[in-house]
């Protein structure tokens, strides 16, 4: 069976329930903000497979975490993502006219629409974390914030996204790539992973084992987000493909080709999911949606 098969069912209620949050959240106000809700709608609703939730909601199962909480920590990770998205495909960064199968944000509505919807969505993500409806104990709330914030940050995403321009003008090695991809995507992965440890209050044994997978996790789906752009198919992946190599981008598989970048792929999952050899089988979510991260075909 197909990955996506598998893990159907629990992708389609996670997308749905992503979408209804979205809706509430983003009610369109009677006044001139109505475009740049509008934009932020575009940009969060209707499309995306929600991986990123699905394992903020699979790590706080393990812990019992109730699930309208591990809901708002999903959502708020989601917010992030789609900021990311929609700031990534602008014409000063990857310039793209697609993402999820529609026009980008700066090309339905504006670039400043779509440089305000990134905002937006950035800065709703930590007022989802910080109200009290997430957790009661303000303690929680701070970590989540600081995590988020670390994550997302300089010395996460967005620093990530430096070094991938960077990368433009200048040869990096394996290492800075290595590097360059943990920040990029493996960060904002870690956190939807320590996310339940923090919110299930997780013991450090718990929290090592968890950071291990979500590590190796974080590499596998970018080696085949860029395995996807050369070898992917635009009908699926809903965004261009054959970007990279024209942009000189630096990734695992410009260094290593593509068949060593899929075994390192298919390396690094196996890894992850040896991570979880201390959890039983309320862990098998967890190691669906690694298969899911490599095997996937959008
Ligand atoms: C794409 O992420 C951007 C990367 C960080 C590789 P996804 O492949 O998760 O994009 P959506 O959410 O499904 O559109
Ligand atoms: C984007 O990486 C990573 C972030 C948005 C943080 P890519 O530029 O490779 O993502 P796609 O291929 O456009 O989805
Ligand atoms: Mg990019
Ligand atoms: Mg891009
Ligand atoms: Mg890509």
């Amino acid at each position: 069976m197909h990955p996506s098969a598998a893990l159907k069912p629990a992708l389609d209620a996670l997308a749905q329930a992503m979408d209804n949050r979205f809706d509430r959240l983003l009610q369109l106000p009677e006044d001139p903000r109505r475009r740049l809700y509008q934009a932020m709608r575009h940009a969060t609703m209707g499309g995306g497979k929600r991986m990123r939730p699905l394992l903020t909601v699979a790590a706080c199962d393990l812990f019992h975490v109730d699930k309208d909480r591990s809901l708002r920590v999903a959502l708020a990770v989601e917010c992030i993502h789609c900021y990311s998205l929609v700031h990534d495909d602008l014409p000063c960064m990857d310039n793209d006219d697609m993402r999820r199968g529609k026009p980008t944000v700066h090309k339905a509505f504006d670039e400043g629409m779509a440089v305000l919807a990134g905002d937006g969505l950035l800065t709703l993500a930590f007022e989802i974390l910080a109200d009290e409806a997430t957790h009661e104990d303000a303690r929680v709330r701070a970590e989540l914030v600081l995590e988020l914030a670390r994550a997302a940050g300089p010395a996460g995403m967005v620093g990530g996204q430096a070094m991938d321009i960077a990368a433009e003008t200048s040869v990096f090695d394996l290492p800075t790539t290595t590097r360059l991809q943990q920040l990029k995507t493996g960060a904002l992965i870690s956190f939807c992973v320590e996310a339940g440890a923090i919110m299930g209050k997780a013991g450090p044994d718990q929290r090592t084992r968890l950071r291990g997978y979500a590590h190796d996790l974080g590499l596998a789906f970018q080696i085949t987000d860029d395995l996807l752009d050369v070898e992917g198919d635009s009908a699926r992946t809903g965004k261009a493909v054959a970007k990279d190599a024209a942009a000189g981008k630096a990734t695992f598989v410009s260094l290593l080709g593509l068949e060593r970048a899929r075994q390192q792929a298919d390396f690094l999952i196996n890894q992850a999911i040896a991570h979880l050899s201390g959890f039983g089988q309320e862990a098998d979510l967890l190691r669906a949606v690694a298969r899911f991260a490599v095997e996937r075909d959008r």
